[in-house]
């Protein structure tokens, strides 16, 4: 499993505590399609997309066929006044891709049970957690900001108030 983050802290925080065999920094790593053919020299078989763009085109040329993609956010595409043009969405085709976006909406009624079973991972160690804690509703605003700038390293909480 290798990942891409803008950090050198997050590529460290992947390698060593999330379980990622490889990572790379996609801020300095600039070649995406060279960080990937080095990290997956054999191409890949699932990607898990949550940033859309240059680096999911860079992907679609090195799906190996029959892969599968999981479209869970393009978080580069938002907010722009005019979204990169994905380019090389035509070997889905001779690739046989199977191309599928995700949505928590379709999947409420299963939360209850979400929150039972990853409280028992999170407590028996088989999910690692990393949280960013802002505190009060003041703070909401550059919470959510600092996603697009990445300044968040683990899941932004805010805390409205503590009783
Ligand atoms: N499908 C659904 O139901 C669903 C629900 C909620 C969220 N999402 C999506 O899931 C993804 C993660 O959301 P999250 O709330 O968990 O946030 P998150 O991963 O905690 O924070 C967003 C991270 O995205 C990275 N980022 C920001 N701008 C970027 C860019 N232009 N290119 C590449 N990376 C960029 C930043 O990290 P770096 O330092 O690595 O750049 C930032 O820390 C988002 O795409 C979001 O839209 C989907």
């Amino acid at each position: 499993m290798v990942g891409s983050a803008g950090s050198n802290e997050k590529v460290n925080l992947l390698k060593t505590k999330f379980g990622f065999d490889n990572a790379f920094n996609y801020k300095s790593d600039t070649d995406i399609a060279a960080a990937l053919k080095r990290c997956l020299p054999d191409g890949i078989d699932i990607y898990f997309d949550n940033v859309g763009g240059a680096t999911l085109d860079a992907v679609l040329l090195h799906m190996r066929r029959r892969g599968r993609v999981a479209v869970c956010g393009m978080i580069s595409q938002y907010n722009l006044e005019e979204p990169y043009g994905v380019r090389n969405l035509s070997v889905v085709i001779p690739k046989a891709l199977r191309v599928e976006g995700i949505s928590f909406v379709d999947y409420f009624d299963l939360y209850p049970k979400f929150e039972e079973d990853m409280a028992a991972y999170i407590k028996e160690g088989k999910v690692a957690v990393v949280e960013d804690i802002a505190e009060g509703f003041e703070s909401a605003p550059a919470a959510l900001l600092g996603l697009f700038s990445g300044s968040n390293v683990g899941k932004q909480l805010v805390v409205i108030t503590r009783v």
